[in-house]
């Protein structure tokens, strides 16, 4: 089955703002084949129990982990919690997050840590990789991330999810081309069997058709047409294949 995820960063403004785009997502639901794609909202950890009660049959994921269990670490949410909120995606080692020092030892513990605790990672690769690299480079990037984010992990007994978001086209309204996308994703494949695999970075209605007509990709990380219920809608519906 397919899968959009909606990664909302830091918006909406209030839980009654997140409330309603998630009840306005959830009636666009109601137009899609949902035997064949399953959409997934990820709003801020704060707003997990306002979206939790709107949804009826998206799915809830968070957007980011503790990297730790439980104890002293002021401001953090563990895995465990989020699972009690109802989250059962969370994104893990986003470029975002990454760039704010999240290094490949803490991702690799937090997907540990959402495996115990029956949530399926949606691990973001391709950090690092520029504009101007090759295509060898930035698959050698991939599977340097894949190895140091995935050790011991056996992937093909897990529920796992990998995207591939090339740094630079995100939220700049100019996506990569499905060709490069399935590239670097048929690369993943070879390195993952099992693994559901999505493309992220300025995906909207007009371009969603042409990602979903290639065969690897098999959905979306979503941020900002996440934030707007029709292009949102049509996103989910090119995927419906
Ligand atoms: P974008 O973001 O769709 O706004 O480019 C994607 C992401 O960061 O997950």
């Amino acid at each position: 089955m397919n899968l959009v995820v909606a990664n909302w960063k830091m918006n909406p403004k209030s839980a009654e703002d997140a409330r309603v785009l998630a009840s306005r997502i959830e009636r666009g639901l109601l137009e899609v084949d949902r035997r064949k794609v399953e959409a997934v909202i990820c709003p801020p950890q704060v707003f997990l129990p306002a979206v939790r009660h709107s949804l009826h049959f998206a799915a809830l994921g968070a957007q980011n982990v503790s990297a730790e269990e439980n104890g002293a670490f002021t401001g953090e949410v563990s895995a465990g919690m989020l699972n009690n909120c109802g989250a059962k995606y969370c994104i893990v080692g986003h470029s975002e997050r990454r760039r704010m020092g999240e290094t490949d030892t803490m991702i690799n513990s937090k997907i540990k840590l959402c495996f115990r605790n029956d949530i399926a990672p949606i691990l973001c690769v391709g950090f690092g990789a520029t504009k101007s690299s090759s295509v060898s480079a930035v698959k050698r990037i991939v599977k340097r991330q894949i190895g140091l984010d995935l050790e011991g992990i056996k992937t093909n007994e897990q529920n796992i999810v990998i995207t591939y978001e090339p740094l630079w086209v995100i939220g700049t309204g100019e996506p990569a081309t499905p060709a490069h996308a399935a590239e670097i994703l048929d690369f993943v494949r070879e390195l993952l069997p099992k693994a559901r695999l999505l493309y992220g970075g300025s995906m909207d209605s007009r371009n969603a058709r042409a990602f979903a007509s290639e065969r690897v990709i098999q959905g979306s990380l979503v941020g900002g047409a996440s934030l707007d219920v029709k292009e949102f809608t049509q996103i989910i519906k090119a995927f419906a294949i």
